[in-house]
């Protein structure tokens, strides 16, 4: 099976979202897990395909689009425009949960998120300006495309600046982790997230 790689398209959409809820937990299938599974997308998926369309790639075979890399150049900018034109609507569509995690059921910890999401660079990561994600359903997995996306990726915020890039994985995720092994990534001791390992490197170009 012939497989494209190309940019994201607005016809696109229900797709990606579909794969990031089916990818959502860990890199497993959330959609038994949430009560809510379509923040995932809102949160972790869309803003991006707004914010940075150029540095929003798919992989799409027979069966359709089955994987996507997104990121931003600049993730602070990211940030502030995130809390001016992202956040807003979907905070009053979801409202905060206690404060008390103890209480949180199903996808609280999605709603909790919304409301505080992470510092968009933290001093430890300014090196590493550059953000993103990638999701791709099992069918691409050990295909080698997911590599091809990350490096569509990273050569897209290479374009717009940025020099270095960090992601969050979480911790279980052996898999994910692994994989930016293999491309060059090293975890660093600061995580902006709980119970995620913040990987970063160096972008120069050549990806
Ligand atoms: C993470 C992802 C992009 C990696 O792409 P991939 O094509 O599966 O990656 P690769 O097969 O090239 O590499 C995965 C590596 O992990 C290894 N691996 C697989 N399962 C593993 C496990 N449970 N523990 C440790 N390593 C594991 C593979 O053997 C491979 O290493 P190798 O090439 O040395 O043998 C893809 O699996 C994916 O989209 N997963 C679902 C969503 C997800 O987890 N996204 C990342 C969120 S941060």
């Amino acid at each position: 099976m012939t497989v494209r790689i190309h940019s994201a398209r607005r016809a696109d959409v229900e797709q990606l979202r579909s794969i990031c809820i089916r990818t959502g937990d860990a890199g497993a299938d959330a959609s038994g897990k949430e009560d809510a599974p379509e923040l995932l997308p809102a949160i972790f998926l869309e803003p991006y395909l707004v914010f940075a369309p150029d540095c929003a790639w798919v992989a799409e075979d027979g069966q359709g689009i089955f994987g996507y890399a997104v990121g931003v150049a600049d993730s602070v900018a990211f940030g502030k425009w995130a809390e001016r034109v992202w956040w807003p609507d979907l905070r009053g569509t979801y409202p905060e949960p206690d404060t008390d995690k103890a209480g949180w059921h199903g996808s609280d910890w999605l709603r909790h998120r919304l409301h505080h999401p992470p510092e968009a660079l933290a001093a430890p990561l300014s090196r590493w300006p550059a953000h993103g994600h990638i999701d791709l359903l099992p069918r691409g997995h050990g295909t080698g495309v997911a590599e091809l996306l990350m490096k569509r990726m990273m050569h897209s915020v290479w374009k717009q600046g940025a020099r270095g890039i960090h992601l969050g994985v979480a911790a279980s995720n052996a898999r994910a982790l692994r994989f930016y092994e293999k491309l060059g990534f090293e975890p660093v001791e600061f995580t902006p997230e709980p119970e995620t390992v913040c990987v970063v490197r160096a972008l120069t170009g050549e990806q």
